[in-house]
């Protein structure tokens, strides 16, 4: 899996780009990049052209401090299809960060989007308190450094089942984790703070909607997301097993039958 890289604006976005046909946009999810989907890449990659970036500030990617809003990250992530000379649109699939991205794709480029894939994602914003422990943490990371995210995230990321079974997992997670810029770390953990809630313009989406979820997601969980799907029009929802917040990383083949059936359908 090669990756390339381009220039948008002032920084250097990494990207997977794999396959051919209708192209479908991988966004991670936080503190991760582009590895998180690597089952995606291979088996979606067989069918369709799938685009898998590193945020800015994530991965191999060029990091801006201070803050990256998420309609920064939504318009980097145009600017790039745009560069790859794409000229209609693409299906954006986004996993809870990348689904807070998502929605900014869909609000800021709609006719960019084809159809949205929503994996483990929230459509609200954050309370008072969670944006401030978020501001607090970004405060510590630059401090201390990204290790300190790895006991706090990994068992909300992972469903203790799929950490029990799969040790391997966390252990990766764990390194990408540790291995990213504080700074990127930081820019986002502002830009998530003051993200606009999202709940009252769901009824507006007009595209395909795929909502995926892991039965054991504690972060956004299967109520939650339930509530997202009723609240787009025709959207399906997929609860996937033994999965917690990173149900394509936990359970890729349940995930993978359920977005080849949606792309099939398209
Ligand atoms: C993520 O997985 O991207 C994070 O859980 C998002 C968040 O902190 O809200």
């Amino acid at each position: 899996m090669s990756i390339r890289t381009q220039t948008i604006g002032s920084v250097e976005l990494a990207f997977v780009d794999s396959g051919e046909g209708t192209p479908v946009l991988l966004i991670h999810g936080f503190p991760l990049d582009h590895a998180m989907w690597s089952a995606q890449i291979d088996a979606l990659g067989a069918h369709y052209r799938v685009i898998a970036p590193d945020l800015r500030g994530f991965g191999a990617s060029g990091v801006t401090p201070g803050k990256v809003t998420m309609e920064q990250f939504a318009d980097d992530l145009a600017a790039l299809v745009d560069a790859l000379g794409i000229g209609g649109p693409v299906v954006v699939c986004g996993l809870s960060m990348g689904g807070y991205v998502a929605w900014q794709l869909w609000r800021r480029h709609a006719r960019r989007v084809r159809a949205l894939i929503l994996c483990d994602t929230r459509a609200a914003a954050d309370t008072p308190e969670v944006a401030a422990g978020r501001l607090e943490t970004a405060e510590r990371v630059l401090r201390e450094g990204p290790g300190l995210l790895v006991p706090a995230m990994m068992p909300k990321l992972l469903a203790p089942s799929s950490a029990a079974a799969r040790p391997e997992l966390a252990e990766a997670l764990g390194r990408v984790i540790e291995r990213t810029d504080p700074q990127g770390i930081a820019a986002a953990l502002r830009g998530m703070a003051e993200r606009p809630d999202v709940t009252a313009t769901l009824a507006a989406i007009t595209c395909p909607t795929l909502v995926v979820v892991g039965n054991e997601d504690a972060i956004s969980p299967p109520q939650e997301m339930g509530a997202i799907a009723r609240a787009i029009p025709g959207a399906r929802l997929v609860e996937i097993d033994g999965a917690g917040h990173l149900s394509p990383v936990e359970n890729p083949e349940q995930v993978n039958a359920a977005m080849l059936e949606f792309l099939a359908a398209l």
